[in-house]
């Protein structure tokens, strides 16, 4: 044997030995988190939501965990409950909700355990942050987002997504058997929105042809397999992925350096372009006060989360109930009728949209019945007595669960489940909110959306073209929607729909 190949043999024992050492090492650790998980779950609590919660058996009675917990909370005396085996107190009582979202705000942060599944994806983010860093962020985009010209900005934004490319594209397919995703239609028309109005970059993933976008592709995968870890059986499932870069973790990392990598693209020319360029994008405007990139890209990615799959849920779930009460619809055309004129076409200003309250309670009774972050979760940092009497001990999960508060007879009286706008309008049909704790479904309190108005504005706006232009139906749609697991309600299999030109018969 010469030394080439005694070398080359030694090489290869040393490979078989790394490999074998490897595989060692993973086994070890799953085994490992493996008996965290069992430990964690606590298998000796015997009651019956523990033992519903890991059998599955609650899977017989209901399409849905949130359906589950609607039941399990509308049973609860305090409308609070405690699913021991996942240490998580789950609420839907309004002042429990006010005393976590505002009167103890500083107990309840997002915790370590929410900024760590997040955390490569928005690093240092204003949706993942607590503490000085959160009150920096919130701050500055508070003023930008409160300025008139960044809202005329948005509404430019939209208008140009609807006028030519939402409208187009449903018009091309009217009449067609086979019709459209609406559900995927409005993924792809609230993407292409927030990244003109957060980067100032058009990924046109709405254009007539359905064109696939690297970035978008990237950003769904990012955001969902980073939703996907909250459902290992232990954070140290995937923290022992990541560390050896395989599986989903593998799969993520890439998809998170394509969205930096995009990300940094945008920036570094923006930077060569300087600020004096009058751009009304976020991005810009975050600029003039922050040098480091690295922050301002974390900044911007929370607004692309927070603002992306949020929008196309509100207005899938809309467009769904308004094929089930057509009376509604016909409700929202006479209104916008009265306040537009009859035609059908054209973007409703500012100014109509406000005048429109029916239209108002009909987008805030559709998010009551189906919110898009379904139940949000903080977790306790001290000792806390909630005001109902629950005991919460400290590094408790607690979370408010807007789904189910929308479903409570106790506060929306025995007609909660009917879709019914005009709850939400005075004897004279003035639009009149209700007490933010008891419909927290823009969060409430010291932390409430930042987003809030740009997405109503933006919602109307689709709302008024659809529904005055088109007549849509939804195939096969009177069963109540199944969602798939996620961040934000999305509806399992899309929402197929036929669209028709509006009928002159439903016309006026
Ligand atoms: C129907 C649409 C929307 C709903 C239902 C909604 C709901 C929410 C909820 C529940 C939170 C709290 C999340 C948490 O802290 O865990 C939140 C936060 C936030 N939202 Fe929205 N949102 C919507 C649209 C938007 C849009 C369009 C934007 C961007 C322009 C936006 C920007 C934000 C930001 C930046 C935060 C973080 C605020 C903070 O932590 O201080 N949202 N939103």
């Amino acid at each position: 044997m010469d030394s080439g190949s005694s070398s080359s043999c030694l090489f290869q024992s040393i490979q078989i030995t790394l490999f074998l050492l490897f595989i060692s090492f993973a086994l070890v650790f799953c085994v490992f988190s493996f008996l965290i998980y069992i430990f964690r779950l606590k298998p000796l609590c015997d009651c019956d939501v523990c033992t519903a919660y890991v059998s599955s058996s609650w899977t017989k009675e209901f399409r849905n965990l949130c359906d589950w917990y609607t039941h399990l909370l509308r049973k609860s005396h305090t409308g609070t409950i405690h699913v021991h085996v996942l240490n998580n107190v789950v609420t839907a009582n309004p002042d429990n909700v006010k005393h976590m979202l505002r009167t103890r705000f500083d107990n309840y942060p997002k915790g370590k355990p929410f900024s760590a599944i997040l955390g490569d994806l928005l690093g240092r983010g204003i949706f993942n942050v607590d503490g000085d860093s959160w009150k920096f962020q919130r701050k500055m985009a508070s003023l930008e987002l409160g300025s008139v010209s960044i809202r005329a900005y948005a509404f430019e934004v939209v208008g140009s997504e609807i006028t030519n490319r939402l409208v187009p594209l449903l018009s091309s397919v009217c009449g067609k058997e086979d019709g459209l995703d609406l559900q995927d239609v409005f993924r792809r028309f609230s993407f292409d929105s927030i990244c003109k109005f957060s980067f100032g970059l058009d990924p046109g993933c709405l254009k007539l042809s359905l064109p696939a976008s690297e970035f978008a592709e990237a950003f769904d995968t990012a955001s969902r397999l980073s939703a996907e870890r909250a459902m290992s059986p232990s954070s140290l499932v995937w923290r022992i992925k990541r560390l050896l870069n395989i599986g989903s973790e593998r799969r993520l990392r890439e998809a998170i350096k394509l969205v930096n990598a995009l990300a940094d693209e945008v920036i570094k020319q923006k930077r060569e372009v300087g600020p004096s360029k009058g751009h009304n994008d976020l991005l810009s405007r975050f600029m003039i006060n922050i040098d480091d990139d690295r922050y301002l890209r974390d900044i911007v990615v929370s607004f692309l989360l927070a603002g992306r799959d949020t929008v196309a849920s509100a207005l899938t779930s809309f467009f769904w109930l308004l094929s089930q009460n057509p009376k509604v619809r016909d409700a929202i055309r006479e209104e916008s009728d009265r306040v537009m004129g009859p035609t059908t076409d054209g973007l409703a200003s500012f100014d109509q949209m406000r005048k429109m309250h029916y239209l108002q309670a009909a987008l805030y009774e559709c998010m009551r019945l189906y919110p898009p972050v379904q139940f949000d979760s903080k977790f306790a940092q001290d000792d806390d007595l909630l005001p109902d009497g629950t005991w919460i001990k400290k590094g408790t999960r607690v979370t408010y669960h807007p789904y189910a508060m929308g479903r409570m007879e106790w506060s929306w009286g025995p007609d909660c489940l009917e879709f019914r706008p005009e709850r939400w309008l005075s004897k004279d049909g003035v639009f009149s909110p209700v007490n933010p704790y008891k419909y927290p479904v823009f969060q409430a309190g010291v932390r409430v959306c930042l987003g809030k108005e740009m997405a109503l504005v933006e919602m109307k706006s689709v709302a008024l073209a659809l529904v005055r232009q088109f007549d849509i139906l939804v195939a096969g749609g009177h069963r109540r929607p199944q969602f798939a697991p996620g961040l934000t309600a999305t509806i399992r299999g899309g929402l197929r729909v036929v669209i028709e030109e509006r009928s002159v018969a439903s016309t006026r």
